[in-house]
């Protein structure tokens, strides 16, 4: 189905947490010898990418996301020859490898930072963002870290604060210095010369701070129980309009390159977000649309987000979704599992590329954590307020064993309690399974170009049932969800047949009539003429 597109407009994303897939070596953290062992599971799914969460080396404060060194592999997940037969692995069974690019910030412990420390007038020290405070223990501005107190740390040996905008052994990179925009750039050669096909930039609209560096204003909305991150409005923190500037050179990068992707982590509306497309999209290929995380599961919501979502883009972008990731709550956990594959349909058969979270194809559930195994920084920063990651980053259930086939250890963190009925292995034998459910959505979705690549034109919203059709060349598909607990029927006629229902015991039922659906069902429809 490729027509005239790169791979990843049809494609179907899978992110992978690494730390929790497959562990190889025993030691209750996963590898990527654990990964390549799993790849033939992604063939069978039928997914098109794997991203991989971070696999540099890292102190592990936050779990990868504090990088001491861009171009190595950490012991933990295995050598760059790993890393090599990984990408060859995969590349000969089809799938794409996506890596993580943290450019925000690096861990405190590389090499550029203890350099950049050590005195204010070391040739580094600009690669981060030093500022004096504004008195007698006060910061230099009241900028909040994401991850709890203020995002400045001083530092005792030259008498200044450094930014941090997460823990504070992230400190920031300055992306106005030149010096540090190449060094990425080369860290991005790096990977893309080894066959890498693309990254996922983590939080991309943190990248440029305001050059004066003005205080956030207050948030009038701040109610208590929320985190205290959101006592500001993150105005000149985030999203800085120079940043889009610092966007379109990773692209220039990525383009010097054949068939690479470029994928930006946004916490943003639509409106905003779309910006990072760039002008005349020479931005992000696919800035990350997250709104279905945290969208109320109703069929007005969905449907107003969608319509907003498409309205939003900007011509020829081309559209993405994404249900679940390693920073929030698993989509079994938040709209329940029958509504979850109700959820499932959603994501593969709206126009955009999907991505898909470890383990929601088998409808994993958000792990709860006994207090003495939160591994989560974050929840141990600010215990008790439900920031916790943790019960979304458990191991994949891969079989009945006692660590479910992902180690002959003990788990870095927990598995579910059900993870003998709920794995890989059972789901595979029962075909209306959740991942048997997924299996024929992402055949359809590789079948049907209306799905892949067709026009999106909402149909109807009617108490919880929403209606929206795909269209490509002519050739139309229907789909019709339930995000609701009562039956419900069409307010219209269809003649069509059933290729899809969520519950798997419908296909090739034939509808004349208004079409009825149970309780949490949801219907893909050909129609006849
Ligand atoms: C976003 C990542 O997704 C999250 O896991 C991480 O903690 C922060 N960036 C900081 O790097």
């Amino acid at each position: 189905m490729r027509e005239n597109f790169p791979w990843w407009r049809s494609g179907i994303l899978y992110q992978i947490y690494p730390r929790s897939f497959q562990d190889s070596n025993g030691d209750g953290v996963g590898d990527l010898r654990g990964i390549i062992a799993r790849l033939s599971y992604l063939r069978e799914l039928g997914v098109d990418a794997l991203w991989l969460s971070p696999i540099f080396p890292s102190p592990m404060e936050d779990f990868g996301y504090d990088i001491s060194d861009y171009t190595g592999v950490d012991p933990l997940f295995g050598t760059l020859a790993d890393f090599d037969a990984l990408v060859a692995a995969a590349h000969d069974l089809g799938l794409k490898v996506i890596l993580d690019l943290v450019p925000n910030h690096t861990s405190d412990q590389h090499p550029w930072f203890i350099e950049s420390r050590s005195s204010k007038d070391n040739p580094k020290r600009d690669w981060y963002i030093w500022r004096d405070g504004r008195g007698e223990g006060a910061p230099p501005n009241n900028w909040l870290s994401e991850f709890g107190g203020s995002s400045w740390e001083f530092d005792e040996r030259t008498g200044q604060y450094y930014y941090h905008a997460f823990l504070r052994t992230q400190p920031d990179l300055n992306w106005r210095n030149p010096d540090v925009r190449r060094a990425m750039h080369d860290v991005m050669r790096f990977w893309l010369r080894r066959g890498v096909d693309g990254f996922r930039v983590d939080v991309m609209w943190h990248l440029i701070k305001d050059d004066l560096l003005r205080d956030n204003p207050p948030n009038p909305d701040f109610a208590p129980g929320r985190q205290p991150y959101e006592r500001l409005i993150p105005l000149y923190s985030t999203d800085r309009p120079e940043v889009h500037a610092v966007v379109a050179e990773m692209r220039e990068v990525i383009d010097e390159f054949d068939d690479r992707v470029l994928i930006g982590e946004i916490y943003l509306p639509p409106e905003k977000l779309v910006a990072y497309y760039g002008r005349d999209l020479t931005g992000a290929h696919l800035p990350f649309n997250f709104a279905l995380i945290s969208t109320p599961w109703n069929a007005q919501a969905v449907a107003k987000l969608i319509d907003g979502y498409e309205a939003a883009l900007p011509p020829a972008a081309w559209p993405n979704w994404v249900l679940g990731n390693h920073d929030r709550q698993r989509i079994a956990s938040r709209v329940g599992h029958d509504q979850a594959r109700v959820a499932a349909m959603l994501l593969l058969t709206l126009r955009g590329t999907p991505t898909l979270y470890y383990g929601d194809e088998i409808g994993m559930p958000q792990v709860k954590i006994p207090p003495d195994r939160v591994r989560d920084p974050w929840e141990k920063n600010l215990p008790g307020i439900g920031v916790g990651r943790d019960g979304c980053r458990t191991p994949m259930q891969w079989d009945s064993t006692p660590h479910g086939g992902f180690s002959a250890g003990e788990p870095w963190l927990p598995l579910d309690k059900n993870s003998a009925r709920e794995n890989v292995t059972a789901e595979r034998q029962d075909a209306t399974s959740m991942l048997s459910l997924y299996r024929a959505l992402i055949d359809l979705r590789r079948t049907k170009p209306e799905l892949a690549l067709g026009a999106y034109r909402p149909v109807s919203v009617t108490n919880e049932l929403l209606v929206f059709e795909r269209e490509h060349q002519g050739q139309r598909l229907l789909v019709a969800l339930n995000l609701g607990a009562a039956s419900v029927a069409t307010a219209i006629r269809l003649r069509g047949r059933v290729l899809l229902s969520t519950f798997m015991d419908r296909q090739a039922e034939t509808v004349d009539g208004r079409l009825e659906l149970r309780s949490a069902e949801g219907i893909v429809l050909e129609p006849l003429a």
